[in-house]
C-alpha cells in the first residue's frame, strides 16, 4: 500500500485522489506547506504523517507552476525515492521541465478515475515500494522490454534502438527509457547528442549493487521526452558489470517504465543473453547480406535452444537497396524468419546520426523513418495481443 501526499491540491483533486481505494492519502493546501516549511523546513512537509515517508508527491494544481517545479527539484535532492507527479496542463516544453525536476508523470487536472488509478498504482511500483517488498521485483508483464540485438557489428542495432525510444516517447513521453548496454563502445549518448552526467556504472555504485532509489536519478534526460542511461567512456570500468547486475538493473527500471528500449553490443555476451531473457520483445537486426542473415539465425537457433527466446521477435532488415543484388526472399530464407521490416540505406540515417539527431526525429516522414515508426506499430500490436490474452486468461507464452 503506497503513501500519497498532495500538497497544494484543489479539494476537488484531493476528493478524487481520496476516492481510489487501497492507498493512504494525507493533503496538505498551500497555508499549511507554507506553515510547516517555515517552521521544520521541506523535510517535515514529506514526512507529515508520522515520520512515514511519503512514496508520491501529487504537487497539486493549487501551485503555480514555477513553484511546483523548484519544490520538485528540492525533494529531488533531499528525498530521490520521493515519485514527484505534477498536475498541470502537458504541452512538449512543460513536460521537459519537468523532467529536468524530477518529475516522474504530469496529470491534467481534470483526470479521470481511471487516469488517476493508473497513475497512483504506478506509486505502488516505485522504487521504495519495490525496495519495501523485494530488490529483484519481477518484470511486470504489461510492460514492455525491447532488447535491439544482432550478432554482426555496424549493422544498424543503436540506430534502431535510438530511432524507436524517440517514437516510443511519442506515445509515452516520460515513461520510456532506453539502456545502452553496449557496456564497452556503447555510442548512443552521441546518436543522440546528449552528455549523460551519470552511466551504467555509477547505477551500482562502489559495492557493485545497485541502488534502485537513486537509479532514477542518474538518467539523463532526451529532448523528446524520455530518458537515456548510457555506458561510460571507460570501456574497461563498464565491462564489469554481471548478468544478474543487467538482471537486475532492467528490472528495476521495468517496474518503473512503460517502455524499456535496450541497445546491445555485437555478437553475443553474457550481459546480452541476460537482457534477451527479460525482454518481452527482441528486435533482431540484420544487414541487407547473406552473411549477416545466417549469423542472425544462428543467434535465434542459440536463444531457443537455451529458452530464452521472448515470443515477439522482429527482424529488421537495414541497409537495404537495390544494389545489394540480393532479394528478400533469399534472406527471409537465410535467416528462417519473415522479415517485417525493411530500412533503406538512406544518407539521411547517416546524416541524421552524424547529427545527433534520430532521423525520426529529423525526417519523420521519410522512408527509413516511416520503417521505424512500423517497428513501433509492431511492439505495440504485440503489445495489445498481450492485454486482451491477459483479460482473457489466456497464458502468454
Ligand atoms: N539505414 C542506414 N542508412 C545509412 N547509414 C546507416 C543506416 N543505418 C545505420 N547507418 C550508419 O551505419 C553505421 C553503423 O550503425 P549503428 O551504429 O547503428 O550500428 P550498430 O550495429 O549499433 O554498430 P556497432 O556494432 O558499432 O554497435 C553508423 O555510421 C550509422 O550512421
Ligand atoms: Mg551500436
Amino acid at each position: 500500500m503506497a503513501y500519497i501526499l498532495i500538497l497544494g491540491g484543489s479539494p476537488d483533486l484531493v476528493d478524487r485522489v481520496r476516492s481510489v481505494p487501497g492507498h493512504i492519502v494525507s493533503a496538505l493546501d498551500r497555508a499549511g506547506m507554507d506553515e510547516l516549511a517555515r517552521v521544520n523546513g521541506l523535510e517535515s512537509v514529506l514526512n507529515v504523517r508520522d515520520d512515514m515517508l511519503a512514496d508520491m508527491a501529487i504537487l497539486g494544481d493549487g501551485l503555480p507552476v514555477a513553484e511546483a517545479l523548484s519544490m520538485a527539484e528540492s525533494m529531488g535532492t533531499l528525498f530521490p525515492s520521493v515519485d514527484r507527479v505534477l498536475v498541470a496542463e502537458p504541452d512538449t516544453e512543460l513536460v521537459l521541465r519537468a523532467m529536468r525536476s524530477g518529475v516522474r508523470d504530469i496529470v491534467s487536472r481534470d483526470a479521470t478515475e481511471d487516469e488517476l488509478k493508473v497513475l497512483m498504482h504506478r506509486a505502488d511500483r516505485s522504487p521504495t515500494s519495490v525496495r519495501r517488498d523485494d530488490a529483484n521485483p519481477p518484470p511486470n508483464d504489461l510492460h514492455r522490454m525491447i532488447v535491439v540485438s544482432g550478432p554482426k557489428g555496424g549493422v544498424g542495432r543503436s540506430t534502431v534502438a535510438t530511432n524507436v525510444a524517440l517514437a516510443l516517447a511519442r506515445t509515452a513521453p516520460m515513461d520510456t527509457v532506453l539502456v545502452d548496454l553496449d557496456l564497452q563502445f556503447g555510442d548512443a549518448g552521441e546518436l543522440l547528442d546528449i552528455t549523460p552526467s551519470h552511466t551504467i556504472a555509477e547505477a551500482f555504485g562502489s559495492a557493485g549493487s545497485l541502488d534502485g532509489l537513486i537509479l532514477k536519478t542518474l538518467l539523463t534526460v532526451h529532448r523528446a521526452g524520455f530518458y537515456v542511461l548510457c555506458t561510460g567512456e571507460s570501456p574497461a570500468s563498464s565491462d564489469e558489470m554481471s548478468a544478474a547486475q543487467v538482471r537486475q538493473l532492467l528490472r528495476q527500471l521495468s517496474a518503473q517504465f512503460r517502455y524499456v528500449v535496450v541497445d546491445t553490443a555485437a555478437g553475443m555476451n553474457d550481459q546480452t543473453l541476460a537482457a534477451i531473457d527479460e525482454a518481452s520483445d527482441l528486435l533482431l537486426v540484420a544487414s541487407m547480406d547473406l552473411s549477416s542473415a545466417r549469423a542472425v539465425r544462428r543467434e535465434v537457433d542459440m536463444l531457443v535452444a537455451r529458452g530464452v527466446a521472448p515470443a515477439s521477435r522482429h527482424v529488421v532488415m537495414n541497409f537495404a537497396d537495390r544494389q545489394s543484388g540480393i532479394g528478400v526472399r533469399e534472406v527471409e530464407a537465410a535467416i528462417g524468419l519473415p522479415i517485417e521490416v525493411l530500412v533503406p540505406r538512406s544518407r539521411e540515417v547517416k546524416l541524421s546520426n552524424d547529427l545527433g539527431r534520430p532521423v525520426i526525429e529529423r525526417k519523420r516522414r521519410c522512408a527509413a523513418g516511416k520503417a521505424f515508426d512500423r517497428v513501433v506499430d509492431l511492439i505495440r500490436a504485440d503489445e495489445l495481443v498481450t492485454r486482451s490474452n491477459k483479460h482473457r486468461g489466456v497464458l502468454v507464452p
